[in-house]
């Protein structure tokens, strides 16, 4: 459907747990966030009903994302039920990776269509630094296996993290000379912890990355479902992209909502506005209910976010703290 800017709205993205096995700088604590409980968690079949519900809306691509998706238990069965629902062409998965491996069989059976690896370094001591785990091996032995599943389309996300992680843009980039894979660095976003981090914008990337491997082309056109956009390097497998928030702002075509693991529908990534969903399926909600529900949440989508100090410091009230926190949100 499209909502009050004329945007077509078919992309809706399912936090299935708030918990993660990685503890990310800019997006964890060091000692993890007040877990919610299980119960009040949406099930599987609340989950599999809000997505049958927005597919009769015109919503066709589902992205699982966490916390860590893998850490729920049985995420396959999850993956192929929404397979099964009626106009739902794509479900892909974003992932820290160190699960991969032993739940890649199973996910492909499912039917798994893609698959986003975030990787903000390939060396050991930094991703220690960054993660607080000491993952790394994990991680790349998921994206090596994966690689392996000519169905399921593979790209690894790096938030660019300056004084951080800026010795391993070159060598990240470098992984799509080799490899079929498309590897996107995104410009760190002020939610949450990231608040607190410096960010470097796009064009300071792609000056280190020209440096070393030549001029790139620019790709036009739309590559995949999301907010990327895309170069090309001589004689590299896969694509270079840049995911640009806040230095190339893209909500003017924004496809997609959210749907947080307590079963919250954001319109918007920064915004805490939307509805409880559990609550009115709890409730006892009918289906015609949910849906007038989830339709005025796409249709009152905000026309943008509100990235400056001022206006996000408003949207940063305790009341609304753990909407606004990445590892409840799902990227
Ligand atoms: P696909 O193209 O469907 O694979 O996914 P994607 O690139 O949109 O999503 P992914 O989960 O890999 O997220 C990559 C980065 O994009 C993360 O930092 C997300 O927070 C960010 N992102 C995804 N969607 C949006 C959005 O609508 N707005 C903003 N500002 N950032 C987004
Ligand atoms: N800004 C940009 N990206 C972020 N991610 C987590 N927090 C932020 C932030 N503040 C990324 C993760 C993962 C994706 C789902 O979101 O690294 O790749
Ligand atoms: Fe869409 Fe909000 Fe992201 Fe902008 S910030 S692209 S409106 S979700």
């Amino acid at each position: 459907m499209k909502d009050q800017y004329n945007r077509k709205i078919e992309y809706l993205r399912v936090s299935v747990t708030d918990r993660c096995n990685l503890r990310c700088v800019y997006c964890m604590p060091k000692d993890g966030i007040k877990q919610v409980a299980h119960n009040q968690i949406l099930t599987y079949d609340e989950i599999i009903r809000i997505c049958r519900i927005c597919a009769g809306e015109g919503i066709s691509k589902i992205k699982l994302t966490g916390g860590e998706p893998l850490v729920r238990k049985n995420l396959s069965e999850l993956l192929c039920r929404l397979k099964g629902l009626e106009g739902v062409e794509q479900v892909t998965l974003t992932t820290n990776g160190v699960l991969l491996t032993e739940q890649i069989e199973d996910l492909a059976a499912a039917g798994l269509d893609a698959v986003n690896i975030s990787l903000d370094t390939l060396d050991s001591s930094q991703y220690k630094a960054i993660t607080r785990r000491d993952e790394l091996d994990k991680a790349l032995f998921g994206l090596k296996t994966v690689l392996k599943y000519p169905n399921i389309s593979v790209k690894v996300n790096c938030v660019i993290l300056p004084g951080i992680n800026e010795t391993q843009w070159i060598p990240l980039a470098g992984l799509a000379a080799e490899k079929h894979v498309d590897v996107r660095f995104i410009e760190m976003m002020p939610i949450g912890l990231g608040k607190s981090y410096p960010g470097s914008s796009q064009q300071e990337v792609l000056e280190k990355l020209e440096e070393a491997y030549g001029k790139p082309e620019a790709l036009s056109g739309r590559f995949g479902n999301g907010p990327a956009v895309y170069v090309g390097f001589p004689e590299f497998c896969g694509k270079v992209g840049f995911i640009s928030a806040v230095s190339h702002q893209f909500c003017g075509e924004c496809n997609r909502v959210r749907l947080t693991a307590e079963g919250f529908l954001k319109p918007c990534l920064q915004y805490s506005t939307g509805e409880d969903l559990r609550k009115l399926l709890r409730d006892g909600a009918a289906d015609k209910e949910l849906k007038d529900v989830i339709k005025k949440v796409i249709f009152e989508k905000p026309r943008c976010h509100r990235f400056s100090a001022a206006e996000n410091a408003e949207e940063n009230t305790e009341d609304n703290l753990e909407l606004k926190q990445m590892s409840s949100i799902g990227g």
